[in-house]
């Protein structure tokens, strides 16, 4: 069954529910749908567009899952935020925000679940780069980070397919940044 939604309408809550219940319930939803502008220059309706689909969007629909999931007392919820939620920058200061509230979201959605006692899983996945038209960049990408920090789509989807299957918490995309992470958390706040 196929359904299209826009995450940013007010009846996109309704199309997913009414999705889950034409197919008798679901086990696993993935909300991946995600949107970011570079916008040094702050553009109001740049901004505002990201938090619609990151924040109210992504909201929309990983409520409908977890209340699918509570309700059916089992289920597996993952939410594609991305390393950009550990740090804010000049380029893309509202993009890192939205996934900031992502990650923090599924962390409550977690704890959620936990306190419900049933066996219902919330995967954070936190990708670097990965080639999709996703990847804005305000020049060309130096070899050496397109060597190492860049990876394809298969090859994330088989990492995120990895952590899925395994029910982890979390999950860094390629793996190596979670080396990244833990550089980027030592780094001092920008200013
Ligand atoms: N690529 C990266 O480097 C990277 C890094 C970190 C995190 N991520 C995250 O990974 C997720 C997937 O991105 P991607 O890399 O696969 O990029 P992508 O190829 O540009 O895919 C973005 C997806 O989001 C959907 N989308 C955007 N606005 C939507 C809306 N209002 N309602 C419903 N769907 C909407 C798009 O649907 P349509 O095609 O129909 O427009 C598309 O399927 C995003 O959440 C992104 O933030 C990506």
């Amino acid at each position: 069954m196929v359904r299209r939604v826009d995450v940013t309408q007010a009846a996109a809550a309704t199309i997913l529910e009414e999705l889950i219940q034409d197919l008798g319930g679901v086990d696993l939803i993935i909300v991946s749908a995600g949107t970011g502008h570079l916008n040094p220059d702050l553009n109001w309706e740049l901004d505002l567009d990201t938090v619609r689909v990151n924040v109210v969007g992504f909201m929309a629909m990983t409520q409908v899952a977890m209340r699918h999931f509570l309700k059916r007392g089992r289920g597996h919820l993952v939410g594609i935020s991305s390393i950009a939620a550990l740090r804010g920058g000049r380029r893309a200061a509202a993009y890192a925000a939205s996934k900031a509230f992502q990650s923090i979201y599924l962390d409550g959605l977690r704890d959620l679940a936990r306190h419900s006692g049933r066996p219902i899983a919330v995967t954070e996945v936190q990708p670097g780069f990965v080639d999709t038209a996703m990847m804005k960049t305000d020049g060309p990408i130096p070899y050496v980070v397109r060597r190492f920090l860049v990876s394809s789509p298969t090859i994330a989807a088989k990492q995120i397919l990895r952590a899925v299957q395994k029910r982890a918490k979390h999950a860094y995309i390629t793996r190596r940044y979670g080396f990244i992470a833990f550089i980027l958390r030592l780094f001092p706040r920008a200013g």
